[in-house]
């Protein structure tokens, strides 16, 4: 099969293109190697996929319709995934237009070349952030979505609004996948448990943002991926999808986790919630399970011992 993978040069895009490559798909990435977290690790990622098989690599930005078509062009994709976004809540409050721009226009760009060229499947990238300030969990699929708490929670559930009508009105087959909090090797540096953990080995202080009881559905990166390749297999006529470890862990246990796998003791500091924090994000996947047969099957103490392995080696 033939896979384009938009923003594959990141964090969940580099572990989808190598699952693929192992899978025996001609893989494509398209990735603008843009500076919200240092662009040496996406060039690194992608140096690593090139080691280990075929890659065709686009350096593009998804909103230069141009390049765009080329890369569509030149790979006529049987599948896209859609990744490239602006992630992360917080600085999506000081930067909306960005946000916006890149995450909602750049997702009708996507749209508008899978209405010309068609592939058989179409997955967008979404997130649990579209729950918004909702305590009523765990998260369903049938809960409203009317009331995100950031411009990025608002840019996510836009483009599952934007992939619903191209679903409807061009015949395409999309799936809008809601991912809650991925972790695990290349994780993206200022995600908590990246941050946490490198904070953990420079016995630098921890900021806890809250009284440290806020609870997130912490998934593995692998089963993420999983839930992807089982979603292109299936290719829903157009469904929304949760994709979490569906279990929850408070932010002083997930520090409890990370002292223990990395064997050193953390330094915490409090410091007041932050704007666009949710309290609790936990994941209901019975339909992922019922629709496209996911089944995570890494527990949170599990990944964080792998997290600690490679964060070890790697630095
Ligand atoms: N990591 C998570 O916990 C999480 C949770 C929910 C949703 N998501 C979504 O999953 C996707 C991947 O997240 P990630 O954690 O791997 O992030 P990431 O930042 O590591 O990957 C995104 C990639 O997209 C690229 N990109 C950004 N803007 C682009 C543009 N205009 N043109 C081309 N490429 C562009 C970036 O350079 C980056 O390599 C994102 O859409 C994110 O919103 C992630």
């Amino acid at each position: 099969m033939r896979v384009l993978v938009t923003g594959g040069a990141g964090f969940i895009g580099y572990h989808l293109a190598a699952r693929l490559q192992d899978e025996n798909c001609e893989v494509s990435i398209l990735d603008n190697f843009n500076s919200f977290y240092d662009p040496v690790l996406k060039r690194q990622n992608v140096r690593d996929l090139q080691q280990r098989g075929p890659l065709r690599l686009y350096e593009a930005d998804i909103l230069d319709d141009r390049r765009l078509r080329q890369a569509f062009e030149e790979t006529r994709p049987q599948a896209v995934v859609h990744l490239a976004a602006w992630a992360g809540v917080r600085p999506s409050l000081e930067n909306p237009a960005l946000y916006a721009n890149v995450n909602v226009t750049g997702t009708v760009n996507l749209l508008e070349m899978a209405r010309e060229y068609r592939p058989e499947s179409f997955l967008f990238g979404s997130s649990s952030s579209v729950y918004g300030g909702s305590e009523r969990v765990p998260y369903s699929e049938t809960d409203p979505v009317d009331c995100p708490i950031s411009p990025y929670a608002a840019t996510k559930r836009a483009g599952e609004l934007l992939c619903h009508t191209y679903a409807v009105n061009h015949s395409l087959h999309i799936s809008c996948l809601r991912f809650f909090t991925v972790y695990g090797p290349r994780q993206r540096p200022e995600m908590a448990i990246h941050k946490f953990a490198r904070h953990i080995l420079e016995e630098k202080e921890i900021p806890v943002f809250g009284d440290g009881t806020s609870r997130r559905d912490y998934t593995f990166v692998d089963d993420i991926v999983s839930g992807i390749i089982a979603a292109l297999r299936v290719n829903p006529r157009f469904e929304i999808i949760n994709l979490g470890e569906s279990r929850t862990t408070t932010l002083l246990d997930l520090i409890a986790h990370l002292e223990q796998a990395l064997g050193k003791k953390a330094r915490r500091r409090f410091l007041p919630p932050q704007p666009g924090d949710m309290l609790v994000t936990y994941a209901d996947i019975e339909k992922a399970r019922r629709l496209i047969g996911y089944r995570p099957v890494i527990p949170i103490e599990a990944g964080i011992r792998r997290f600690a392995g490679w964060i070890l080696g790697a630095s």
